[in-house]
């Protein structure tokens, strides 16, 4: 039986699906069960017998954790230590996603599981911390870094660039970051083979859409398959922006692509290329609407 903690989010709504089909017992628990409150989570778990927890709840509001730090904190370092301990205590295993955000962009080259990180916000300092702590509480976990997630729930960058299009307005986006856009979808799948395999798979792993993109260069990519699609008409534009320009509270780092190197050699584990998982989320997108 696998506990899914933040099922409700970007990332958990894609996962609940995928290892239903996978064939696993899944209990999914959003909000009601706050991971930063250790009895909550003690009082959930009694009388189940779980087989891993997966960690899909986090505070991601990047730019106001600047100013709320101790939420931060509480849900993203305080949330992994009691769900490692709670783990331990149950028998279980413990998955936990974490950020290219723990990095601080100065890698010349995609950056490796081994690189050390440097985190520049609250949010990314939040994030390594509970890398850290997850580590120190539950010798049996898996902390899988992602990057630049979109999928159908919430509020993304792909979702955001469509709106603004859509709008007729001109796009902005910024040519000075690089990282990894990751379908949801497919980081779902990854997390259900993982789980469901005998994988035996610990320690910490990337795993993101292959290859690399400025936000400039992923959102002239939305605009290029949205139009292809019949998702957007007549022309639209989108227009490089500086970081700075932006005014973000926020520092994020410039580069932050993931190596998937590591993850690639796992049988079972699907990589592709990140515009290959843009398009196919774009068309299944059209189907829908
Ligand atoms: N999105 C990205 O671009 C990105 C990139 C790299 C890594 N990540 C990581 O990927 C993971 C999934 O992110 P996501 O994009 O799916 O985030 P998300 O859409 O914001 O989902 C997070 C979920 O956690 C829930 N939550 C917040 N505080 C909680 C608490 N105290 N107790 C229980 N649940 C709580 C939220 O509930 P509500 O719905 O009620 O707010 C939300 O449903 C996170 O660890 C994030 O750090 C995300």
């Amino acid at each position: 039986m696998i506990w899914v903690l933040g099922a409700r989010g970007l990332l958990g709504s894609e996962l609940l699906p995928a290892l239903d089909r996978a064939g696993l017992k899944v209990f999914g628990t959003g909000r009601e069960v706050d991971i930063g409150d250790p009895r909550a989570l003690a009082d959930f778990s009694r009388g189940k017998a779980f087989s891993w927890i997966v960690n899909c709840a986090a505070y991601t509001a990047v730019d106001k954790a600047e100013s709320d730090s101790a939420a931060c904190f509480r849900v993203n370092a305080e949330g992994p230590a009691n769900l490692g301990r709670l783990a331990e205590s149950l028998g279980a295993a413990c998955l936990h996603i974490s950020s290219d955000y723990v990095f601080d962009g100065r890698a010349r080259e995609a950056y490796r599981e081994e690189d050390e990180p440097n985190p520049l916000s609250v949010y990314g300092k939040s994030k390594a911390e509970g890398e850290r702590a997850l580590r120190k509480a539950c010798p049996r976990h898996v902390i899988l870094r992602t990057a630049w997630l979109y999928g159908s729930k919430g509020q993304d960058f792909v979702s955001s660039v469509l709106e603004v299009l859509r709008s007729g307005a001109e796009a902005k986006a910024v040519a000075d970051q690089v990282g990894s856009p990751t379908w949801s979808r497919d980081l779902a799948l990854a997390i259900a083979a993982i789980v469901s395999g005998p994988s035996g798979l610990q320690g910490t792993w990337h795993y993101a859409g292959s290859g690399a993109a400025s936000r400039y260069e992923f959102a002239w990519a939305i605009r290029d398959e949205a139009s292809r699609l019949g998702l957007l008409s007549g022309s639209c534009h989108v227009l490089p922006a500086g970081s700075a320009a932006m005014g973000r509270p926020a520092p994020r780092p410039a580069f932050s692509a993931l190596s998937t190197e590591k993850i690639g050699r796992i049988p079972g584990i699907r990589l592709r290329p990140w515009r290959e998982g843009l398009a196919e989320f774009l068309a299944l997108k059209r189907v829908n609407a």
